[in-house]
Formats: C-alpha cells, sequence, structure tokens
C-alpha cells in the first residue's frame, strides 16, 4: 500500500533522511521507532507531503505521490496525526472532529458513528471546547477527526506523547480494533516501549536519519531488541 524507496530530506541545506526504504502492506500495523531528533517527524512530514523529498520515491496505493501536495495525498486516503495532536482548542470538540471532513473530501463515507462508537468520551463531550481536555482526550480527537474521512492509512506521530500511561494503552488497544473492524492500515512512528511493543506488528528501527534493522514479531517481544534503539 505505502512504498518509500530511497528518500532523502533536508531542511534548507541540512540533509536529515539520508535513503529511507519502508514498505507497508494493506492491513498492517508497523512502526518505526527512534529516539529524539534521529528524523521521525521528518520521514512522516515526506510521507504526508509537508516536506519536498530530495530524492527517491513515495508510492501510495500503486500511485507515485512523490510530487503531489499534502491535501492531494489526504484526498487519496492517507490520515495524519500530527506530534502533539494539533487540536484546535478554542473550537469544539465536534467542530474539530468537522475539519476531518474537509481534508479528507474525497470520500462521501463519513465515519462519526464509528468514531463515536471507538471514542464514546468524544460524543459526551462533543460541545466542549478541545482545548479544556486531558492529553490523551485530544490525542483521541486528533484520532477521530482523522478518522471522519475514513482513510485507507493512518499516519500517526509519537501518538503517546504528553498522555498518561494508562491512557495510553487504552490508545494502543482502540487503534488495534480500527486496524481489525474498519481495516485500517497503520504506520506509525513512536519512542515508547509500550506502544512499540504492543501495537507493532512489525517495526523498523531509524538513526541519524536511516534504517537501521527491522524486527518481526519475535524480536518485537523481547525487550532488550527494542530498547536498543529507545532512550529508555
Ligand atoms: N524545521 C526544521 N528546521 C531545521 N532543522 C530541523 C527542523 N525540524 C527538525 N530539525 C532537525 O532535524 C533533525 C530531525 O528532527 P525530527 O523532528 O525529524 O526528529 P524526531 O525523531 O521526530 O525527534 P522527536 O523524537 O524529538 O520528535 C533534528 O536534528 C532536528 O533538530
Ligand atoms: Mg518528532
Amino acid at each position: 500500500m505505502l512504498e518509500i524507496t530511497n528518500v532523502h530530506a533536508s531542511y534548507s541545506k541540512t540533509p536529515i533522511l539520508r535513503g529511507i526504504d519502508v514498505s507497508v502492506e494493506t492491513g498492517e500495523i508497523v512502526g518505526i521507532m527512534g529516539k529524539n531528533g534521529v528524523g521521525k517527524t521528518t520521514l512522516v512530514k515526506t510521507v504526508m507531503g509537508l516536506l519536498e523529498a530530495d530524492e527517491g520515491r513515495i508510492v501510495f496505493d500503486g500511485e507515485d505521490v512523490t510530487d503531489e501536495p499534502a491535501d492531494v495525498r489526504a484526498r487519496h486516503g492517507m490520515g495524519y496525526i500530527p506530534q502533539g495532536r494539533d487540536v484546535f482548542p478554542e473550537l469544539t470538540v465536534e467542530e474539530n472532529l468537522r475539519m476531518g471532513e474537509t481534508i479528507n473530501d474525497g470520500t462521501d463515507d463519513l465515519q462519526y458513528d464509528a468514531v463515536y462508537d471507538y471514542f464514546p468520551i468524544l460524543e459526551e463531550r462533543r460541545d466542549q471546547e478541545a482545548g479544556t481536555m486531558s492529553g490523551g482526550q485530544q490525542q483521541l480527537l486528533a484520532i477521530g477527526r482523522a478518522l471522519i474521512g475514513n482513510p485507507e492509512l493512518l499516519v500517526l506521530d509519537e501518538p503517546s506523547e504528553g498522555v498518561q500511561p494508562s491512557i495510553v494503552q487504552d490508545i494502543t488497544r482502540d487503534l488495534r480494533r480500527v486496524n481489525e473492524e474498519l481495516g485500517t492500515t497503520i504506520l506509525f512512528v513512536e519512542q515508547n516501549l509500550h506502544v512499540v511493543q504492543r501495537l507493532g506488528e512489525r517495526c523498523y528501527a531509524i538513526d541519524k536519519g536511516a534504517i537501521v534493522d527491522e524486527l518481526g514479531p519475535e524480536r518485537l517481544e523481547s525487550r532488550d531488541a527494542v530498547t536498543e534503539y529507545l532512550a529508555v
């Protein structure tokens, strides 16, 4: 579904990504783990079209999107949950969710029922200002906003950041349910051990802008194998 081949990217003249190869099959949950500042967000932004690749190719659903802008990629079915969530604090929960409709306007198949089913707190709080909710609730809102347009692929940038541990477990479980029931393919970047081990079916390790390892289910179960790539 997603094929990233030899992708290089930089800020001004500073090279950050140095030949990234990552592939994600339809229906998979794939993680990319790495410490602070190794290029995780840069990679996610390049995948979403928010940063231009200097070199390499990004193919989504059989189409070369390397030169497509972010809004076109979104309409192709790529849903994005940015690091730090970026919900609109002054807007209500429901108004934030409606923003998801305009991002993915390629579909008539809006998922309000599903989103409220997975995250009942969003229905309970639909008239509340988003900025008054906890970090974990805002994360659910950002996920819900991305799901409204029924994307084929969800791309999450550190969903556990700023979320208390018990809620991190709930989010991990909810994302697995979304994957199983809606069939949404998931690509996430993380440095949280729990999320890497519990959410990822397969996980790449990134360091200094390059993929340095790939862990299948067995190695993912080993705490030592995973922590080698995390700052824990
Ligand atoms: N807008 C920018 N302009 C210049 N350099 C940047 C910019 N954003 C990030 N960088 C640099 O690029 C490198 C990779 O940053 P990136 O944000 O991709 O890392 P990350 O793995 O997402 O880190 P974190 O875990 O802290 O979110 C870092 O050295 C960072 O300082
Ligand atoms: Mg980051």
